[in-house]
């Protein structure tokens, strides 16, 4: 069945935990789709653990859109958020409701998702009129890290803790229909799970969240450059492939690939012809 925002609302309702895992192409989105997740997002970390940048600044709406296309062929049954980069959305309202729009028509989303608490208020209420739902994300939100001075827990003192609060009560006012928790002390995201209507999906947040994400790249061991603590590895398929990736090269060298039951055949009389010009 296909997840929609209803999912998240009775999940939040029934006090069932949500799933969400980052995809950025067909084939991945697929084998999470027929693992049984709730959501897939199309995360702006396609910046880091795709096109190999330190940071998500740089990613575009036409990246977003390209990736967000790709995952959303491959997914039938989660719903598909797209990250709205860096500067698609803190321009103006309208900017955002054009791009948001974009990543829609042209990405084939199901929801989009945006940084920031009261200030992207004004935007979350615009997108979500246009009957796009919308995600927000507080804590430490990945395109602020310039004004946080690097990739820093947030909330831990009891004024930014309670910035925090409201920020989640006011976006959750807007129209937002679940909140990504991001980097902050677990204690804090428990307390916001209790107070906002809608459901939380945690990472670097705690076990009290409504559900939780983790970039797939992080929990399959496939992404070395960092390691949050947050992560847990359920698999190492980074060691997995660079085992294949080198029996791959010595058998080529080795010539034991492609073996007989690689190749294509060919009637012996062609083949024979062929001996004869040959
Ligand atoms: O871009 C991303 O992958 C995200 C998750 C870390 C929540 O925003």
């Amino acid at each position: 069945m296909k997840n929609t925002v209803l999912t998240f609302k009775q999940a939040k309702e029934n006090g069932e935990k949500l799933t969400m895992l980052t995809a950025y192409d067909y084939s991945t989105a697929k084998l999470i789709d027929e693992a049984g997740i709730n959501s897939i997002l199309v995360g702006d970390s396609l910046g880091n653990v795709i096109l190999g940048y330190e940071d998500t600044l740089s990613v575009t709406m036409e990246d977003m859109i390209h990736h967000g296309a790709a995952v959303a062929r491959g997914a039938k049954n989660a719903l598909v958020v797209i990250d709205m980069p860096f500067m698609s959305y803190q321009t103006s309202v309208y900017d955002a409701v054009v791009n948001a729009g974009r990543l829609m028509k042209e990405g084939r989303g199901d929801a989009v998702k945006l940084e920031g608490g009261m200030e992207v208020c004004p935007q979350i209420k615009a997108i979500t009129a246009c009957g796009i739902p919308v995600v927000a994300h507080i804590g430490l939100t990945p395109q602020s890290i310039n004004a946080f001075g690097g990739f820093k827990v947030q909330g831990k003192s009891a004024e930014a803790a309670r910035q925090l609060i409201e920020d989640a009560k006011a976006v959750a006012d807007a129209g937002a229909f679940a909140i990504v928790l991001e980097g902050i002390p677990s204690v804090v995201a428990a307390k916001i799970t209790k107070t906002v209507p809608v459901p939380t999906i945690g990472i670097g947040a705690g076990s009290e969240c409504d559900g939780q994400v983790l970039v797939y790249q992080d929990m399959l061991g496939m992404f070395s450059d960092y390691v949050p603590k947050f992560v847990k590895q359920f698999a190492n398929v980074g060691d997995i492939m660079k085992k294949a990736f080198a029996d791959y090269i010595k058998e080529v060298a080795d010539k034991s690939f492609p073996g007989k039951e690689n190749e294509y055949g060919i009637d012996p009389d062609v083949s024979d012809e062929l001996d004869r010009l040959y």
